[in-house]
């Protein structure tokens, strides 16, 4: 008999900033495994090309224009995913924004700007998903949850100050959501996925802020020193390396995963 623990066949997914990147990976990732996908950008267009890609190839998929840090928009996913499917059974909060910099040169209003996005959104998704999936829920089959954070969430990098407090900010509200979510029996589990320098837009920004903040003096030597000296593994990972891991999260395959955090690094964080 053939192992299926590692299906989404049958769930409902809803993927945030699923217009780029990983997000965008997820979307995909999940479709092949048999998800029904809600994809949700707040560039509208850019998610709305993809989920056209993918039902062109067979896939459910539907976007939605949707910017996390808005709670209004959220009560109108939700809307959106009991119109679709009357049904959630996955969230994957990833959407996020980076600012770089040296620390004191970063302002107040970049810590508002990136803590408005970065944190909000894992917030109020996660309460929206838990108001949703609980037994007494709208939906009430239960779920999982799966945030975005990174191994700046767990270790300190030059120049990422402000992002990675964000992250660990959305490492805890994970771990806390999560043991909250089990004492009260709600069969929503939360993990923290940890990815470390990944090539997507927002990866090759770090290059760029090395260079900004005066530790390379080119984007490629900042790239070089990142793979020769700081990833054991030597290289970038691929979108595909996290949207492998964050459908494992969602599936059943991690049942009795919850407040976890996983790293996906090619060893960064080992050393
Ligand atoms: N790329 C990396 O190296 C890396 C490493 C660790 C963690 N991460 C995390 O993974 C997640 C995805 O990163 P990525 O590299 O794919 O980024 P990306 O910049 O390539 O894509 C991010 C997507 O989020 C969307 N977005 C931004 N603000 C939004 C908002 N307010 N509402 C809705 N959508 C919004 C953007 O439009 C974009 O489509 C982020 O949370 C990021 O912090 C990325």
């Amino acid at each position: 008999m053939m192992n299926d623990h590692f299906s989404l066949q049958g769930k409902v997914a809803l993927i945030t900033g699923a217009g780029n990147g990983i997000g965008a990976a997820c979307a995909r990732c999940f479709a092949q495994s048999g998800a029904a996908v809600m994809a949700s950008d707040i560039n509208g267009e850019r998610v709305e090309a993809l989920a056209r890609e993918l039902v062109g190839e067979g896939f459910e998929v539907k976007a939605i224009q949707h910017d996390v840090a808005k709670e209004d928009d959220w009560a109108r996913v939700v809307d959106a995913l009991a119109d679709w499917h009357d049904g959630w059974d996955i969230l994957v909060n990833n959407a996020g924004i980076y600012i770089g910099g040296k620390l004191e040169e970063n302002s107040l209003s970049q810590l508002h700007r990136i803590n408005g996005i970065n944190i909000d959104s894992i917030f109020l998704g996660t309460q929206f998903a838990a108001s949703a999936m609980q037994p007494d829920g709208r939906f009430g089959r239960g779920g999982s949850i799966i945030n975005l954070s990174s191994i700046a969430g767990l270790i300190g990098v030059p120049g990422h100050s402000i992002y990675g407090a964000t992250k660990g900010a959305v490492r805890s509200l994970t771990k806390h959501s999560a043991v909250e979510f089990a004492a009260f029996g709600y069969g929503i589990r939360v993990n923290s996925l940890h990815p470390g320098l990944i090539a997507t837009e927002m990866g090759y920004l770090v290059f760029k802020d090395f260079v900004e903040v005066g530790l390379a003096s080119s984007e490629s030597e900042a790239q070089k020193m990142l793979e020769n000296q700081m990833i054991p593994m030597g290289r970038l990972g691929d979108v595909q390396d996290i949207a492998l891991a964050a459908q494992f999260l969602a599936s059943d395959a991690s049942s009795y995963m919850t407040g976890s955090e996983l790293t996906v690094d090619g060893g960064f964080t080992a050393t």
